[in-house]
């Protein structure tokens, strides 16, 4: 609790004084606060720690570390630890580091020791190559000391963004983010949104009012919801607190501790020669029809577990981890069940994100296709499709982990070259009988080949329909592109899990780069 600085009696002892201090740092904003926090359903942050953590494996720093303000009385406030509680610990056995701000000391706002002390453990984390965790629940800027603060927090963005694609950095959004606090958790990996009790905007709902007129709550502008289904922003929702910090262990048993490191495998309890007579009849006769391409996965998979990323967001394409004899793998699928599995400009980000972390850390991408192509329509076009198309290519094209694609179903015009193609140097290729690769369904075909030829035929539909079959047969297979060598092998559905595990396997040891440069130019 808040107390003003005292000097520690000559008659306690030195264990009484160091327990006293302890005490103090932990008791964090007080009773009277941690109540408050209990009934608004938060955790305090030491709650989070110790339930994100292995037990008994957190080991912290700067407990009692105080803040250095002088003016509005804020000498007089002291909460040794200042806000925020940081550390190192394990899950499953694995380090990792973490910080918890603490909601009940000057509502989790960053000081500048506050953010020193988050510096302190992104620093070793990176050292150390471990992964960074920050569980964030903070009023923002700490009001009384101004500047200061401001140059805390941008301490702290350069760290995220030096960290970026060395340790895995994951956000916890418990509580306020608010202004440009939300940069550090947008910078990082992945970010899980506790529903009813976080939000993250730039400005809230008072100022928008101001500047725009508009009206909206906090929910509306910036909660879980939100950020989870419209702006992308946030990868998971969670329930509650203890729901989001288990999604962060769980997120943990797929990545590795840091670039350099494989992803941890566990001893698989599926076969890998399991084949899947199912899979030869999940794609409907009709292309048009839809399926669920996550009915694919679950059937592929070990144990048929898939840990879908950004679930709620551009349901289109499907991102997620999986593991195949025990190795996690990164799923890139097109959804015919969502908008005909169509890339859009969502579509293309959450994938391109996705591609990216994948290749960063070292995991390799399995991709499913079964793609009509890019979405067509004005506002497509002026909200950037074709920038945002490319990101997806780019981040194809740029990763070098081992890259496997299996065309399930239509793989048309540039859709077919962007998702994993042989051409950007995806390593193995294969296609279901059902493939259909081809520059543009026949149906579209038809009608800018032959447009003249229909407007001047007695029966327009019988001999629309029979240019359709022509283009059906010629292009709507995978034979065209198997006999250019496109697709390394035409395969049993059924077979596609046998398959994956020898091509991962084949390609455990590949070593692939790009060339020397500072960095690329990905368009952003
Ligand atoms: C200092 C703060 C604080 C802050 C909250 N508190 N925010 N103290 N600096 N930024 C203190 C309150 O005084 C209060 O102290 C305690 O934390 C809890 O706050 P409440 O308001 O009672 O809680 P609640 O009603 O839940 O509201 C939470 C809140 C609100 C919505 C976060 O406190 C709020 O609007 N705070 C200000 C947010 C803000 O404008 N921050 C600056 C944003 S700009 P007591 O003693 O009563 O417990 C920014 C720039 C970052 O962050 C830029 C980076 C580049």
């Amino acid at each position: 609790m808040a107390s003003q600085k005292q000097q520690p009696a000559k008659s306690r002892s030195k264990l009484d004084q160091l327990r006293e201090r302890e005490q103090r740092a932990e008791e964090g904003g007080g009773a009277a606060r941690v109540t408050k926090q209990h009934a608004a359903g938060k955790m305090t942050a030491r709650e989070r720690v110790q339930f994100l953590l292995d037990e008994g494996s957190f080991q912290e720093f700067d407990k009692l570390v105080e803040h250095r303000s002088q003016d509005f009385g804020m000498e007089k406030e002291i909460y040794p630890g200042d806000g925020v509680v940081t550390g190192h610990g394990l899950i499953d056995g694995r380090k990792v580091f973490v910080f918890a701000q603490d909601f009940t000391v000057f509502g989790g706002s960053l000081s500048e020791t506050h953010a020193e002390k988050i510096c302190k453990v992104m620093d070793l984390a990176m050292k150390v190559g471990a992964p960074i965790i920050g569980l964030n629940d903070s009023g923002g800027a700490r009001i009384q000391e101004g500047v200061v603060s401001l140059g805390g927090y941008a301490d702290i963005f350069l760290r995220n963004t030096l960290a970026s694609g060395v340790v895995p950095q994951i956000s916890c959004i418990m509580g306020p983010c608010a202004g440009g606090a939300v940069y550090s958790p947008a910078i990082t990996d992945f970010n899980i949104m506790v529903k009813d009790t976080s939000y993250m905007f730039i400005t809230g709902p008072e100022v928008i009012k101001t500047v725009t007129h508009e009206d909206v709550t906090k929910e509306e502008l910036g909660g879980a919801a939100t950020h989870n289904r419209k702006s992308g922003v946030a990868h998971f929702s969670a329930d509650s607190d203890e729901h989001a910090l288990r999604m962060v262990r769980e997120l943990l048993s797929f990545v590795p501790s840091n670039n350099t490191d494989d992803a941890p495998r566990v001893v698989p309890a599926d076969s890998p020669d399991r084949i899947e007579p199912k899979l030869n009849s999940i794609v409907p006769e009709a292309s048009n029809q839809p399926y669920d391409i996550r009915e694919v996965i679950d059937l592929i998979v070990d144990d048929g577990y898939f840990f879908e990323v950004h679930r709620e967001y551009a349901m289109n394409i499907v991102v997620g981890f999986a593991r195949l004899d025990g190795k996690p793998v990164g799923i890139v699928a097109n959804q015919p069940a969502y908008l005909a599995g169509v890339l859009d400009i969502d579509s293309s980000l959450k994938g391109a994100r996705f591609v990216r972390f994948c290749d960063c850390f070292n995991i390799p991408i399995v991709t499913f296709e079964d793609v009509p192509g890019f979405l067509p329509g004005i506002s497509q076009e002026h909200g950037g499709i074709i920038k945002h198309g490319a990101k997806l290519l780019y981040a194809y094209a740029e990763a070098t982990v081992p890259k496997v694609t299996v065309i399930t179903r239509k793989a048309y015009g540039g859709a077919y070259c962007v998702m994993g193609s042989k051409h950007i140097r995806t390593d193995i290729n294969f296609a279901w009988p059902s493939a259909e690769i081809a520059v543009m369904g026949p149906e579209g075909a038809v009608d800018i080949l032959y447009r003249r030829e229909l407007a001047e035929a007695s029966d327009k539909a019988s001999a629309r329909r029979a240019r359709v079959t022509e283009l059906e047969d010629k292009f709507a297979s995978p034979y065209v592109a198997a006999e250019r060598g496109f697709i390394d092998e035409v395969i049993e559905p059924a077979q596609t899990r046998p398959k994956l595990i020898r091509a991962l396997a084949l390609l455990e040891n590949k070593r692939d780069t790009n060339p020397p440069k500072k960095h690329g130019n990905i368009p952003l």
